[in-house]
């Protein structure tokens, strides 16, 4: 099984950026919160657990739907904001809890919906942590993943990876649609759908949490790729500022057996 090392915790870069990410926009994006909860197909009595919630986006978006939400994550300043997300909303169905996706707190085929969004890159073991998502889905249970992702592109593949480790050190890998699609049938789960999309957004989204020579390293990796990855990622400057499409993906599954 794989272990990837990266140079930071999450917990350790989370715990300083939490508030920012309790209001950011691409983060609470109603469109792609939208795409995850129609795939999760939620109903009144569903029990769902949503791992790395951050500051709840998805378990909030999803509570309204359902009877219960379990809302883990490593990092407590983060599950914090959400509380207060929670609090602001009116929402009364969910509970932020500190648990890792590598080995979650939870009974076998406790939950009839799994949900983890934007946080599978920074896994150390997703191997392990799909293993645990799977153990605790009932049987008939969905998991819904939407995570950063990069086309089947080796040069464009190590340019997005690069740029997002220098964004955040605690960042592993965000993989294709082809090795989520293997990944996901590994863990004993029946792929039910598989949705790249991009979305077109500055540079200065990823830079403006790191430090200026991080900053520029980061800029000279995007304008110095050749002009064939430039192309694949979109690459324009419009009014001074570089703007780069981003790739996500979005996963359901079901758990048959
Ligand atoms: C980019 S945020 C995404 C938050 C949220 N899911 C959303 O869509 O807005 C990633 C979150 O994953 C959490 N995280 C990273 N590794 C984790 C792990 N092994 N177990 C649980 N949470 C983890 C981080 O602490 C952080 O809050």
């Amino acid at each position: 099984m794989r272990t990837d090392r990266p140079s930071a915790r999450p917990e350790d870069v989370f715990s300083r950026r939490a508030s920012s990410y309790a209001t950011s926009k691409a983060h609470d994006d109603k469109v792609t919160l939208s795409w995850l909860v129609d795939a999760a197909s939620p109903s009144k009595d569903d029990a769902v657990l949503d791992v790395g919630t951050g500051a709840g986006h998805t378990a909030l978006a999803l509570a309204p739907r359902v009877r219960r939400v379990e809302a883990i994550d490593v990092t407590e300043e983060m599950l914090e904001e959400g509380r207060k997300l929670a609090r602001k909303r009116g929402i009364d169905n969910v509970r932020f809890l500190i648990g890792n996706a590598m080995s979650l707190p939870y009974a076998d085929r406790s939950f009839d919906i799994v949900t983890c969004r934007r946080a599978a890159h920074h896994f150390t073991d997703l191997e392990r942590a799909l293993a645990e998502m799977a153990r605790v889905l009932k049987v008939g249970g969905r998991l819904v993943i939407d995570d950063r992702s990069v086309p089947e592109d080796e040069e464009v593949d190590s340019l997005i990876n690069r740029l997002d480790v220098l964004h955040d050190p605690s960042h592993v890998r965000d993989r294709s649609a082809c090795e989520w699609s293997e990944l996901v049938r590994s863990a004993g789960l029946e792929l039910l759908g598989l949705r790249p999309y991009r979305k077109h957004m500055p540079l200065s989204h990823f830079t403006d949490m790191v430090d200026p020579p991080t900053e520029s390293a980061m800029r000279d990796l995007v304008l110095n790729a050749s002009e064939r990855a430039k192309k694949a990622v979109g690459f324009e400057v419009s009014d001074g500022c570089i703007m780069l499409d981003n790739f996500f993906v979005l996963i359901s599954a079901i758990k048959t057996q």
